[in-house]
């Protein structure tokens, strides 16, 4: 990934062992001062928290697991090698959406990978921002060119959060939900979320990058900027939250996987895993669908991925385009952004 100065003394501290400037400087070939101001940029520029004492070294407050090419592609099976078309780990970039956005543009072949370990511009649905710090969680994109039309998209990004949700449970995860529309949680709190942009002609063949943020171990200081419940990892029993290189390979392979599913037999194939995981069937809702609003009760998913709600007026559907979904209280009657 990085050759910067601050890149590759991180890689040293990833351990998050101490380690002496001399030590650091000795190995990397460069002065001290060099190591003290790649310390510095690593703290002022990624965020992250390093302590220095006089005459002990550095160490970094939590140990890093760094991704690494190399790693990711060594925990991929031959059927997701076959498919993918490239691997790129940034070290900063915008959004990697927006990236392989770019990267669609200048003709580039579909099955191609961008992870990065920060976004200085994350993007999540209906023009929210993502909080992307440094090194905590990951953030994934995959460029697909698929002969369906757009309108045979319908239930891709709900497929795709079954993907996310096996990958997840690859690593060890136990009660990973789904709320609709592609948002996965742990105990009523926002885990992990999917962007997925689409384009293309209207008989096919579509563009499509679809982009994944999974909270691995969020900084409390960047978490004050997520308006809503939020979970990561770290707080899950049975999961190692720093083996990044790992949840990386894995969620690789599912999303692969759902997307040659969802060609071949489209959402059907995924109704039964999705609807197992519906984490607010039965509970009162309020849909958000521009400015307007409509409560009822969420009565689950159809075959296209479809929301269903009981409401005064009769049994409603929606997809979900520009809806978005708040789970009302049930103790105290206030409403829950969840
Ligand atoms: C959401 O729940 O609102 C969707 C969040 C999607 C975030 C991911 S992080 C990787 C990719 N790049 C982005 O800018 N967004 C997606």
């Amino acid at each position: 990934m990085t050759t910067t100065g601050h890149g590759r003394v991180l890689r040293l501290l990833a351990d998050g062992e101490r380690h002496s400037g001399e030590q650091i400087a000795a190995e990397l070939g460069i002065s001290r001062s060099a190591v003290a101001k790649a310390v510095r940029r690593a703290a002022d520029d990624l965020g992250l928290v390093i302590e220095a004492r006089r005459g002990q070294g550095y160490r970094l407050a939590e140990p890093l697991e760094l991704l690494d090419a190399q790693r990711i592609l060594a925990g991929l099976p031959s059927q997701s090698l076959a498919l993918l078309t490239g691997l790129e780990v940034l070290e900063s970039v915008d959004s990697t959406n927006s990236h392989l956005l770019r990267l669609a543009g200048q003709g580039v072949v579909g099955g191609r990978v961008c992870l990065a370990e920060r976004q200085s511009a994350g993007r999540g649905r209906l023009g929210r921002a993502w909080v992307s710090p440094f090194g905590a969680n990951l953030y994934l994109s995959l460029l697909w060119r698929s002969p369906l039309a757009l309108s045979q998209l319908g239930g891709l990004s709900l497929a795709a959060g079954v993907a996310v949700a096996r990958a997840l449970e690859a690593v060890g995860a136990e009660g990973i939900a789904l709320k609709w529309p592609n948002d996965l949680h742990w105990q009523r709190r926002k885990l992990a979320g999917l962007l997925l942009e689409a384009s293309g002609e209207s008989q096919g063949p579509s563009t499509l990058v679809l982009g994944v943020g999974i909270n691995l171990r969020m900084p409390p200081e960047q978490a004050a900027d997520i308006d809503q419940p939020w979970s990561d990892l770290s707080m899950l029993p049975r999961v190692d939250h720093l083996a990044r290189n790992r949840l990386a390979s894995a969620l690789i392979q599912a999303l692969f996987e759902a997307l040659s599913m969802f060609e071949q037999a489209g959402f059907e194939a995924f109704l039964d895993d999705w609807s197992e995981r519906d984490a607010y069937r039965g509970e009162r809702v309020s849909l958000q669908i521009g400015t307007s609003r409509i409560q009822g009760r969420y009565l689950g998913i159809d075959a296209e991925g479809c929301l269903l709600l009981e409401t005064d007026e009769g049994q409603r559907r929606f997809q979900s385009g520009e809806v978005s979904l708040r789970v009302l209280g049930w103790r105290d009657g206030a409403e829950k952004r969840t």
